[in-house]
C-alpha cells in the first residue's frame, strides 16, 4: 500500500500517520520529522531547513526531493509506504509520479483530511510534541496538566513555528501552494477526502474504511 496524507497544518496527518502505519505495517515517512530530526542534530541539511522552518515557508524542492528519494530507497519502503508533509506542491508531486514510474510503483491512494481553518489554530496553540518517542499530544484534548508523555515518560515541547503568526503563514502558504494537489490528485482518480472533526479514534475509523479496499 503506497498512500499519501495531505491537509493543511493541524488537520491531524502527523496524529492520523501513526496509527494508520501501524495498522497497515508499513512505515510513516513524515518530512516535518525528518527535517526537524535534522535541525535538533545540528546537521547542515538542519541549518539550512531551520531558516524556512521557523517562517512556515517550504524548503526548497531540490533538497526535500533528495531527501525523499533517499528515503524511498531505503529496504523497509519498498512494498509500501505512507507519506505525511509531502508532497507538498504540484511540482513534487510530478517528481514522486515519475520516481516511482522509475521504479515500477505508484500510488494507490491520496487521503485528504478535511478541518477548517479555526478548529487548526485551536489544535496548534496546544500541541505538544515528546522529545523522546515523538508522539503528539493536546494540553486540551488529552487533558494534559503536567510535560510529561504519558506514553514514554519523555518531555513534551511547543513547536517553534506553531507561534500564531508563523500558523497564520503557515495556512496561507497551504492555500496557495498545497491546495492545487488537491485537484492534481482528483484528476488521477486517487484523492479520497475524508472528514478529520471529532474525537482521533473516529477520524482514525473514517479514514481505514477507505483504505481497506485498496490493502
Ligand atoms: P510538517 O511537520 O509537515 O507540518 P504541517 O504540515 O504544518 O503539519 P503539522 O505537523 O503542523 O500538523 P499535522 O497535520 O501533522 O497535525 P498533528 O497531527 O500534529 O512541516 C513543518 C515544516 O517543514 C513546513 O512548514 C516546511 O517548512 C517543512 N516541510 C515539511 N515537508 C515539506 C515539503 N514536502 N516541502 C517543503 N517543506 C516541507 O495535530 C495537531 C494537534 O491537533 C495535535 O496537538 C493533536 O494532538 C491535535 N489533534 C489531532 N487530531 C485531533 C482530533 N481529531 N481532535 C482533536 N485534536 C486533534
Ligand atoms: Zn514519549
Amino acid at each position: 500500500m503506497r498512500l499519501v496524507l495531505v491537509g493543511p497544518p493541524g488537520a491531524g496527518k502527523g496524529t492520523q500517520a501513526q496509527f494508520i502505519a501501524s495498522n497497515l505495517s508499513i512505515p510513516k515517512i513524515s518530512t516535518g520529522d525528518i527535517f526537524r530530526a535534522n535541525v535538533s542534530g545540528g546537521t547542515e541539511l538542519g541549518k539550512l531547513a531551520k531558516t524556512y522552518m521557523d517562517r512556515g515557508d517550504l524548503v526548497p524542492d531540490e533538497v526535500t526531493i533528495a531527501m525523499v528519494r533517499d528515503r524511498l530507497s531505503e529496504d523497509d519502503a519498498q512494498d509500501g509506504f505512507l507519506l505525511d508533509g509531502f508532497p507538498r506542491n504540484v511540482p513534487q508531486a510530478e517528481i514522486l509520479r515519475d520516481m516511482l514510474k522509475e521504479w515500477d510503483q505508484k500510488l494507490d491512494l491520496v487521503l485528504e483530511l478535511v478541518v477548517d481553518d479555526e478548529e487548526v489554530v485551536r489544535r496548534l496553540a496546544g500541541r505538544r510534541t515528546c522529545s523522546q518517542c515523538g508522539r503528539i499530544w493536546h494540553v486540551e484534548f488529552d487533558d494534559k496538566k503536567d510535560d510529561v508523555c504519558d506514553a514514554c515518560g519523555g518531555t513534551l515541547f511547543q513547536r517553534d513555528d506553531d507561534k500564531e503568526d508563523t500558523v497564520r503563514h503557515r495556512l496561507e502558504v497551504y492555500q496557495q501552494q498545497t491546495a492545487p494537489l488537491i485537484r492534481f490528485y482528483a484528476d488521477e482518480g486517487i484523492l479520497v477526502g475524508v472528514d478529520a472533526t471529532g474525537p482521533v479514534e473516529e477520524v482514525t475509523q473514517r479514514a481505514m474504511k477507505e483504505i481497506r479496499p485498496y490493502a
